[in-house]
């Protein structure tokens, strides 16, 4: 799969643990930044860049990280087409994605720390969506509200 990567300074420290543990895995690396650390850089930029290389096609999933992960989540899930969601537990890592579909997973660089951040990307990106009916049924669901049906 091509997985876009995007942090902001709060994330930077977990930025090449992410990249190399996704190109270990045989993934692609869609590198949305930041490509430096700057401690003035700003983190919807970079959710609205994984955000973006998700809704073109670019990239199958994603993974932002900012200092605590709600920054990142927040701005992500305002993006059409986006399911992101913070997981600092590996069940919800993989749960998220084979109940609910999430295609981003975003991360607190400051809560946690690189074997935790590996653990969690893998749990994520092993993870399939579980096609059962009820799974379709709530995911259907989920995307009216998305469209603003109620
Ligand atoms: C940056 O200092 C920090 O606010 C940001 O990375 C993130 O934690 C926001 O949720």
């Amino acid at each position: 799969m091509k997985i876009a990567i995007g942090v902001d300074h709060g994330g930077f420290s977990l930025k090449q643990t992410l990249v190399d543990e996704v190109k270990e895995l045989g993934h692609t690396v869609v590198d949305c930044g930041a490509a430096k650390y700057d401690a003035h850089d700003d983190y919807p930029d970079f959710a609205r860049a994984v955000g973006a290389a998700i809704q073109r096609g670019d990239a199958e999933r994603g993974v932002i990280v900012c200092g605590s992960g709600v920054g990142a989540s927040i701005a992500a899930t305002k993006m059409r087409g986006v399911r992101a969601a913070l997981c600092h537990d590996t069940y919800s890592a993989h749960q998220g994605v084979e109940h609910d579909n999430m295609n981003v997973l975003c991360l607190g660089a400051r809560i946690i720390g690189d074997e935790l951040a590996r653990e969690l990307v893998r749990a994520f990106l092993s993870a399939r969506f579980d096609t059962r009916e009820r799974f379709q049924r709530r995911l259907n669901k989920v995307l009216e509200i998305e469209k603003g049906g109620n």
